[in-house]
């Protein structure tokens, strides 16, 4: 008999809303890179959205599926020009910013941009509140490919409003729809991937995929006043956010992605291990894959955790149905906020496994028949991504490491 996990993780057929941007895009989770967490405001610049599209190529990247060169906060001047227009830094964008978007399209990637529905983005840049049709325009005009959509300075019971309101004046769908409806209004120029950055506020993956096609959920945590939200490139981020993905899974898929937020592989607070973990965890929850690290600087062991194309496979199957968390016969329950052991999910052609020492060093088992979507008695062939082990049976073992992971694809057709 199945345990009831497993009933309803194989119960994954529940509808999810139907997306008002469905033009295409996001079909599968996103990949590619993103200057924020590099050297946040100092890598909004164009030499390091060039540099970064020439890594892509020469480290093999691109050939893997890694497309969206993003450039997040700080890329524009304090203020609009005497038109309305955001005015693209001279400093930062000697050429402006079509100029690097017709090169990165030549060399057949994609470029994002970053904006906020406030009256200014969180580093206190111009919002596009009240200019969203413009500011669409604009980005039209320039070929921007994705627009990632911040949530400060929005409207506030505060006055004046803060950078981070922790009394919002109504909903954030408010603030978001007039940017949806903008993006919508340009569509048979120029498809745009509209990423929602509104920290989970409002429960966003219940409504996300009406409104755009990713959107960042990291739970709020409250410290001293303050949300502390974002991946922070440490193992409390990774935990916080990846053990949340499994209460969630439901409402992500193909046109609309639950966004754990841009990986920190790179940062020098995770080991190695974290890192494998970090990368694998995102890949089987199909969280978009966009890396946050300078690629002139990259270490070996993380250049060879981010090419891993078997994790990438999974993360990238058509299928698009996100894993989430089973709790096999004698395991113990999962624990709020700590990284359960045991994920499954369903692929185009098997199921993946994904097995996290999140919280104790040792030897982790399952038996493919306790595995959501498996079941039976049958013997599968498997395949572990980090290891390259190879196997044919009716379960799997391996011994891992505090904060690894294994991730094993269990192949059915
Ligand atoms: C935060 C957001 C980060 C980054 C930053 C820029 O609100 O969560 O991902 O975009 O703003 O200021």
């Amino acid at each position: 008999m199945k345990s009831r996990e497993a009933v309803l993780l194989s119960a994954i057929a529940i509808p999810r809303l139907t997306s008002a941007l469905d033009n295409g895009i996001g079909l599968k989770p996103h990949m590619g890179w993103s200057s924020w967490n590099v050297a946040q405001c100092n890598a909004a610049s164009a030499q390091y959205a060039l540099a970064t599209a020439d890594k892509f190529v020469s480290l093999g990247l691109k050939d893997l599926g890694y497309e969206y060169i993003n450039i997040d906060d700080c890329w524009s001047t304090k203020s609009r020009d005497s038109a309305g227009r955001l005015v693209p830094d001279p400093a930062k964008w000697p050429n402006g910013v079509k100029a690097v978007t017709d090169r990165i399209h030549n060399m057949g990637l994609k470029f994002g941009l970053y904006g906020c529905a406030g009256d200014k983005t969180c580093a206190g840049y111009p919002g596009s509140e009240g200019h969203e049709k413009s500011d669409v325009a604009q980005l039209v005009s320039w070929g921007v490919d994705f627009w990632k959509y911040d949530n400060c300075y929005t409207p506030c019971r505060q006055n004046p409003r803060p950078q981070t309101c922790t009394s919002p004046a109504g909903s954030t769908k408010t603030w978001y729809a007039p940017m949806r409806d903008a993006i919508l209004s340009v569509q048979n120029t120029r498809k745009l991937h509209f990423n929602l950055c509104n920290w989970g506020r409002d429960e966003v993956w219940t409504w996300g995929a009406t409104y755009g096609h990713s959107w960042r959920y990291a739970i709020p945590l409250k410290k001293k006043n303050r949300m502390s939200v974002d991946n922070w490139g440490d193992w409390a981020s990774v935990e916080r956010i990846g053990s949340a993905a499994a209460g969630i899974h439901q409402y992500s898929g193909p046109g609309g992605f639950n966004d754990l937020d841009m990986l920190y592989l790179g940062s020098p607070k995770l080991s190695v291990d974290q890192e494998r973990l970090h990368f694998g965890l995102w890949a089987i929850t199909k969280s978009p894959l966009v890396l946050g690290l300078d690629l002139e600087k990259i270490s070996n062991s993380t250049l060879t955790i981010i090419r891993n194309k078997g994790l990438i496979d999974i993360n990238q199957d058509s299928l698009g149905r996100p894993a989430t968390t089973f709790r096999p016969p004698g395991a113990p329950a999962p624990v709020g906020g700590k990284i359960y052991p045991y994920w499954a999910g369903p692929l185009s052609d098997g199921v993946v496994i994904g097995l996290c020492a999140g919280t104790s060093v040792g030897t982790y088992s399952v038996n493919f028949k306790d595995v959501p979507g498996l079941g039976g008695s049958g013997s599968y062939a498997w395949k572990e991504m980090y290891t390259g082990q190879t196997g044919n049976g009716a379960g799997v073992s391996f011994n891992i490491n505090l904060h690894d992971m294994r991730v094993i694809k269990v192949t059915t057709a």
